[in-house]
Order: structure tokens, then sequence, then C-alpha cells
């Protein structure tokens, strides 16, 4: 028997913002906020995106294209902002963008990063299961998701391209 396919979601059912102020116990040896530090609250909001989509657990598959533009310092609150960009069968693209507001001017808050990352919606098994298709509402969302498809079909080749090379220098006898 097929599964039946869940019924599709809007893009801002799942679309999620997380803020926090940055402390001088996350800094790197230049006295600004690690990288790593970024990289956590990026999974975490695009993991509650995927959570809010999928209806339940999801796990992170691959994180790519993080950028970093410009340095985060202590006191700045740092809003990470991430929707569910595009989904497959059982997989689904989270956008995120990383913002900050600095702790010592009144200007508006400054694009600091930004990343892509594809979340797997899990059972109790942790077996992959089926996803809500997104149903994207606005033209920027619709650039996104046709966006998030190019980036699918890359990541696909890419790993088949590696994958076959690795089978090729395998069969001609090389042992790494
Ligand atoms: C992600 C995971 C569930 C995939 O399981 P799997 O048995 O390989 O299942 P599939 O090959 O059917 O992949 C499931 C979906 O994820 C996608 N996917 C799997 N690996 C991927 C990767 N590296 N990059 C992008 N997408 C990926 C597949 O394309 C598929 O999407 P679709 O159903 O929409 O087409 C499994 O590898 C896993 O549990 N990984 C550990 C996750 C984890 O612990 N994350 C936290 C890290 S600390």
């Amino acid at each position: 028997m097929t599964e039946a396919v869940p019924e599709g979601k809007a893009t801002s059912a799942s679309r999620t913002t997380l803020s926090s102020i940055m402390t001088a116990a996350e800094t790197n040896l230049l006295g600004t906020v690690h990288g790593g530090v970024i990289m956590k609250l990026v999974d975490d909001a695009a993991g509650a995106v995927a959570g809010r989509h999928s209806g339940g657990p999801a796990v992170t598959a691959s994180m790519d294209e993080m950028v970093f533009l410009e340095p985060v310092h202590v006191g700045d609150l740092v809003h990470v902002k991430a929707q569910c960009n595009w989904t497959g069968r059982t997989s689904m693209e989270i956008g995120v963008r990383v913002l900050a507001e600095r702790w010592n001017e009144s200007t508006p808050a400054t694009q600091v990063g930004s990343a892509y990352l594809v979340f797997a919606a899990v059972d109790d098994a942790g077996k992959p299961r089926m996803v809500p298709p997104v149903v994207p509402e606005s033209d920027r969302d619709r650039r996104r998701f046709q966006e998030a498809e190019i980036r699918r079909t890359h990541r696909l080749a890419r790993r088949r391209a590696i994958r076959e090379l690795r089978e090729r220098r395998l069969s001609e006898g090389y042992e790494d």
C-alpha cells in the first residue's frame, strides 16, 4: 500500500525567529563571537522550523553554504530567521538568515550570515517519514523554492559524482 501524501502546509505556518544576546562566554580568541556558536543557533532555529513543518521529530541531514558576512560582538542581539524553502518526500530545505542588532549603534539590524540546511523527518525508529509539501505564499517564497531545487539538484549530482569516482578508483586498485 502506498503512503498518503500529507496535506500541504504554508511557509508561514513554520517560519521561526530565534533571538539571543551574545555574551562574553561565546567569544573566540579575537574577542568576537565564535562561528560555532552562530552555527548552533542556525541549527536550532532550522530544527524548530523542520519540527513545526513536519509535525514531529526531524534530524539535520546536511548544512551547506554557511556564510559569515560580518563579525558578531558581545552584547549584540542576534536574530536567527528560518523558514522552510522546499520539501521533498521526507526531507526539507530550511533557509536561515542571521541578523545582528549592534549593542552600541541605533541602526537597523545588519545581516551577518546565512545558511541552508536539509532536515529529514523521522519516525520513532529514526526512519525517514513523509512531510507535508510546503506551499510557498509570496513571490519571495516561490523564488526561494526554485533556488532550493537548484541546490538539491547540485547536492545530488555532487554526491553521485563523488561516489562514482570512489568506485572507479577502487576498481582501479587504489586503496584510498
Ligand atoms: C538523515 C537520515 C535520516 C537519512 O536516512 P537515509 O536512510 O539515508 O534515508 P534516505 O536516503 O531515504 O534519505 C531521506 C531523505 O533525506 C535526504 N538526505 C539524506 N542525506 C542527505 C544529505 N546528506 N544531504 C541532503 N539530503 C539528504 C534524502 O535525499 C531524502 O530526501 P527525500 O525523501 O525528500 O527525497 C540519516 O542519515 C540519519 O539519521 N542521519 C543522522 C542525522 C543526525 O543525527 N543529525 C544530527 C547530527 S549531530
